[in-house]
């Protein structure tokens, strides 16, 4: 059993966080998306796992390294441009060789791992094997359609979706994939569709499994998904107090404070994760909220927000909730007259006033 993740495309509807960063390396409580889908993969035993990564670029490689602080081996695949799962499964070929293996995109995460879904794609002997959750909004993903326990067909973002499940982006194959992603052609955006690649084996008679996700799953295709994915992760992390917390700050619930963090006459009600390094001062930070290393937060509120590293939030009258802040992003008062708002904001960021 191999691996092959997916790390490439644009991450368009991230931006503007993604005009800087591939968007399987944000961060979900301080650690990057990818990171996660490693994790899964080396926790079901597998020793060999394949990334495939924009050609044009060495950030993933560059934060990933060889695998061996997982005991795994990783071999990078380059893809030129985006061209669709199906092709990014195309390119896995060489490396997958005849091997079963699971197809993860990285910017899945899914609780629990994955092993349950390894074992029972092995015992079921399926040529391919999918991953199911229920969701609001099964539009925006490959809907499966149902009958009697059967999988029947699949749809890529259907107008009027057959079933109310997204199929995940986790998914076990024999080298049966192989033969179908050659032989569909592209959809309307342009990409050859995985969900194509399924209902091609579909057509071929080919024994296509499923299981139900039953925990929680999340996609982080758009800004709102990645405050999701963050309080789950959030939800689950192991209490951890490495850095100072000075007699006149609180500290509750599940809270991880870095070392060389310092909480100065503040009250942190968690879950939250303090990066090594901050700075919270006469400030709040509730529930949901992930801090990256190296950022001040002085007389301001935050809570339900992901703040990378080498921000500084200065006296912010009021507190911020479900925001997004990337490197090194100042949000501070105004000082002087007349009194404005001033900003100094990249293409496509978003602010929102009261
Ligand atoms: C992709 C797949 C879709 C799947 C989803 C899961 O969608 O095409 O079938 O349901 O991942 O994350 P995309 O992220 O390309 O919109």
């Amino acid at each position: 059993m191999k691996a092959l993740i997916a790390s490439g495309g644009r991450g368009t509807r991230l931006r503007p966080i993604t005009h800087t960063r591939n968007k399987h390396l944000i961060p979900i409580a301080n650690k990057p998306i990818l990171y996660y889908a490693i994790e899964a993969a080396a926790d079901a035993g597998i020793r060999e796992i394949g990334i495939v990564v924009n050609a044009d670029s060495n950030e993933v490689p560059d934060a990933i390294g060889s695998g061996s602080r997982w005991g795994v081996t990783i071999t990078y695949i380059p893809q030129q441009s985006p061209g669709g799962l199906a092709q990014v499964v195309a390119l896995g070929e060489p490396f997958i060789g005849n091997d079963r293996f699971i197809f993860y995109l990285g910017d899945n995460l899914v609780v629990g791992g994955v092993k349950r879904f390894i074992d029972e794609f092995e015992k079921s002997r399926c040529n391919c094997f999918l991953t199911l959750a229920k969701v609001k909004d099964p539009e925006r993903f490959g809907v499966p359609e149902i009958r009697e326990g059967k999988i029947i067909g699949v749809e890529e973002k259907p107008l009027h979706p057959r079933s109310s499940y997204a199929v995940a982006g986790i998914y076990l194959y024999d080298s049966c994939i192989f033969e179908a992603v050659k032989n569909i052609t592209p959809s309307a955006r342009g990409e050859l569709e995985i969900s194509d690649a399924h209902q091609y084996l579909i057509r071929k008679g080919k024994n296509v499994g499923y299981a139900e996700i039953t925990g929680w799953w999340k996609d982080t295709g758009k800004p709102t998904d990645l405050l999701e994915a963050n309080r789950l992760v959030l939800d689950n992390i192991t209490p951890a107090v490495r850095g100072d917390v000075d007699e006149r700050s609180t500290v509750a619930g599940k809270v991880v404070i870095e070392k060389g963090a310092r909480i100065v006459n503040s009250v942190i009600r968690g879950p939250a994760i303090i990066g090594e390094g901050c700075l919270v001062e006469d400030s709040y930070i509730g529930p949901f909220s992930s801090v990256g290393n190296n950022t001040t937060l002085k007389g301001s509120e935050v809570e339900y927000s992901i703040i990378l590293r080498d921000c500084r939030i200065a006296n912010v009258g009021i507190r911020l909730e479900g925001s997004i802040l990337g490197n090194d992003v100042e949000i501070v008062e105004a000082t002087g007259k007349p009194r404005v708002h001033r900003f100094m904001i990249g293409d496509q960021s978003r602010v929102e006033l009261v």
